[in-house]
């Protein structure tokens, strides 16, 4: 089992490069099922997540090829087959079900096991399908898989409940080839919305005012192949600033998109972070003196709910009481008693944590319990008194290409071992 031990003492210093965002390629390569032409994806980022959702849609025979050294997928989905996924690798990753969309926009049925996910919510998946039976198809669920079936999908208007990430995404999906202008309202507005908006409009789609809460879709008879690139991982980016906090450290991230951090920069500033745009990057610099704040996640452009828990690593380094909301997910507190065996001080109230700062954190064993938990103990381990060993480690790798490369880099004494 690889564990990931990491020892502190030491300032980051260096720059270090971006990779795409994760959740930006997954939805692209489920979009690729749209076109029976080639897409090829470049700067892919080479992820466990990427990894499970190739496989899944190489089992209804889509040909991938993954060319690690030029960091590339090529997708082929022109002999796909509409028959069910293989259900282990589906529930591997909740991110899976944005098949779906594409799946029924492209045959006009398709069957899926309910997807997975980290274990940080019980995520339910009633707004997709909201979205789907208001496009014209029928949908059922029961015995662990949804279906639905559709003569033809038409074009509606969808208001979301909550703007919903992959509800989104996946209606968005369903929408480019149906009938007639789909408007879903109360859209989700991340980046990554955006990103795939972008990538279905190179491929023939008419989407309009993704980014925004209203988006406008008029469907076309078809879409053709494309080559492109995804944005900058916001959340990587934003891990590595919550790295260099902590560790008081000065370091350049390169390749990011300044406006897509506002959210995470406007609270590290507000912590008493230095940070400066540059020339293809920005500059973090944790010299100063640090004050508590107060964070509450929400939807773009919002605090993200993804970088919660690195936000909590730093904060129980912070002298004074910060208080973190999460109004997001209802689970996603699980690192608060892995950073407590490390000596932090966090009370959790519902969904509330009430960090107060702590002069030292020491080193101990403890267990990503999800991905960015993971992130937050790596970060707290920099600076941690000894070293921390994280087991549990598979829940990094789902969404940081190759963290402790880019951490080594930087100067951190980290490696990954086998125990
Ligand atoms: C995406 C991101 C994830 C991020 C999350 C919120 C991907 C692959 N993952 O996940 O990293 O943490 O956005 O920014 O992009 N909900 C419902 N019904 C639904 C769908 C969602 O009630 O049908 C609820 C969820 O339970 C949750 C909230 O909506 O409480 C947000 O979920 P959503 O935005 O859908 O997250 P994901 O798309 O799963």
């Amino acid at each position: 089992m690889n564990k990931m031990l990491v020892r502190s003492g030491r300032q980051l210093q260096g720059e270090v490069n971006i990779s795409s965002a994760k959740n930006a390629i997954l939805p692209i390569i489920a979009a690729s099922i749209l076109s029976s032409d080639t897409c090829t994806i470049e700067n892919a980022p080479m992820l466990r997540d990427v990894f499970v959702i190739c496989d899944v849609l190489k089992t209804i025979n889509a040909k991938i090829s993954i060319k690690n050294i030029e960091d590339k997928i090529i997708i082929n989905t022109s002999d796909l087959v509409c028959e069910e996924p293989d259900s282990d690798l589906v529930r591997k990753m909740r991110a899976s079900f944005l098949i779906m969309g594409p799946m029924i926009a492209r045959f006009k049925k398709f069957k899926i096991s309910f997807p997975g996910g980290c274990n940080i919510g019980t995520r339910p998946i009633d707004l997709h399908l909201k979205g789907f039976a208001s496009l014209g198809a029928q949908v059922s669920f029961g015995h662990g898989y949804v279906e639905a079936y559709a003569n033809k999908l038409v074009g509606s208007r969808i208001y979301l409940d909550f703007p919903s990430v992959g509800a989104t995404e996946n209606i968005m999906m369903a929408a480019v080839l149906a009938e007639g202008e789909t408007v879903i309202e109360n859209a989700a507005s991340e980046p990554e919305v955006e990103d795939l908006a972008n990538f279905l409009k190179r491929m023939g789609a008419q989407i309009y005012g993704a980014g925004t809460d209203t988006i406008r879709i008029i469907g076309v008879k078809e879409l053709k192949g494309v080559k492109y690139r995804p944005i900058p991982d916001r959340i990587e980016a934003g891990t590595f600033m919550a790295a260099a906090a902590i560790t008081k450290s000065r370091i350049k991230l390169n390749g990011v998109n300044e406006e897509h951090l506002k959210p995470i920069i406007a609270k590290l500033v507000e912590v008493g972070v230095i940070v400066i745009p540059d020339k293809d990057g920005i500059i973090i610099d944790g010299k100063n003196n640090f004050n508590p704040i107060d964070i509450k996640t929400m939807p773009y452009p919002g605090f993200p709910t993804d970088m919660q828990a690195q936000m909590m690593s730093l904060l129980c380094t912070v002298h004074g009481t910060s208080v973190i909301t999460e109004t997001i997910f209802e689970n996603r507190f699980m690192h608060a008693s892995e950073l407590e065996k490390m000596g932090a001080n966090i009370k959790i109230n519902g969904r509330c944590a009430i960090v107060e700062g702590v002069d030292t954190l020491t080193g101990s064993e403890v267990k990503a319990t999800d991905l960015r938990a993971g992130a937050a103990l790596i970060i707290a381990g920099l600076i941690a008194d000894g070293y921390t060993k994280i087991r549990d480690i598979y829940h990094i790798d789902r969404g940081y290409v190759n963290i402790e490369e880019k951490f080594k880099q930087l100067g951190a004494n980290i490696e990954r071992i086998e125990e």
